[in-house]
């Protein structure tokens, strides 16, 4: 069994009313693959960007190899080695896909015009060209607009910059919902390599197949709590179907 990367422990999130997490826990592994699943509003999203750093729990803790952090910004997230792919997709829709595998780690020019803040497109330019090749995300240009591209070729891109990046944690919110039969496989595909680097990838999706082909853990957020988790193999559809629903609950509320 492989070690505890990505703890969190009774996390709470308020917004004003709603408590969209109410203690929830959750634990992802390296070189394993970790379904999140639950009905819509369960807190899935919620959950990860606490986790991720684009939101801050009311309450609870995060630990990462084993040390509490707080992670106060995405930015702070990114560099633990956590990467995101948003639900509501986070591209910057006015650069082209290459600027957007590069944002916020952009390559300087050589010598004096990169001190001056002069960016090697080219340089950038060939490497992400490079990435998107080696993952399999098709794109006829890599020099327009990413606004101007399809829902889900915005979505491969996203995807791409993650696993790029990631040295520790991947979380994917619904990272194949908007892409066709071979994008689908492509990102699955993608999931496992990233798995086999030793990276704890965590999957959130409401497509149960690929939940159940891909996972090596499953955990059950129901109410803004885990209710329940299985290992990927051996699990049966009835038995995620009545975890989300509530019909099953392994873990009573405290
Ligand atoms: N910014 C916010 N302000 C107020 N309430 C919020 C906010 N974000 C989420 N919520 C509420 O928190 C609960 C959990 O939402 P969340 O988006 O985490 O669910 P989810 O499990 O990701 O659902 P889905 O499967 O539909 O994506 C919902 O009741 C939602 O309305
Ligand atoms: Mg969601």
């Amino acid at each position: 069994m492989s070690e505890i990367l990505l703890d969190a422990v009774d996390l709470t999130k308020h917004y004003g009313s709603v408590e969209a997490l109410r203690g929830a826990s959750f634990q992802a592994r390296a070189g394993e693959v970790t379904a999140l699943i639950g009905d819509n509003g369960a807190g899935k999203s919620t959950l990860v960007k606490c986790l991720s750093g684009a939101e801050q729990p009311t309450s609870g803790r995060i630990l990462l190899d084993g040390t509490e952090v707080h992670l106060d910004s995405p930015v702070a997230a990114r560099r633990a080695g956590i990467e995101t792919v948003y639900q509501d997709l986070a591209v910057a829709p006015e650069l082209d896909p290459a600027a957007n595998l590069f944002l916020g780690r952009e390559i300087p020019r050589k010598g004096l015009l990169g001190k001056l803040g002069m960016l090697d497109k080219a340089e950038m330019r060939r490497q992400a060209v490079a990435e998107f090749e080696r993952l399999g995300v098709t794109l006829q240009s890599t020099s327009v607009p990413i606004g101007s591209l399809s829902g889900g070729q915005r979505q491969s891109v996203a995807v791409a910059r993650s696993v790029v990046w990631a040295s520790k944690v991947v979380f994917m919110d619904e990272p194949t919902a908007a892409l066709g039969v071979l994008q689908r496989e492509r990102v699955l595909d993608v999931i496992k390599k990233v798995r086999d680097k030793g990276i704890a990838v965590v999957l959130i999706s409401h497509n149960m197949p690929e939940v159940l082909s891909v996972s090596d853990r499953i955990e059950v957020l129901r109410l803004g709590k885990r209710v329940a988790r299985f290992a990927g193999a051996d699990t049966k559809l009835e038995d995620l179907v009545a975890a989300m629903t509530g019909a099953l609950v392994q873990e009573e509320a405290a």
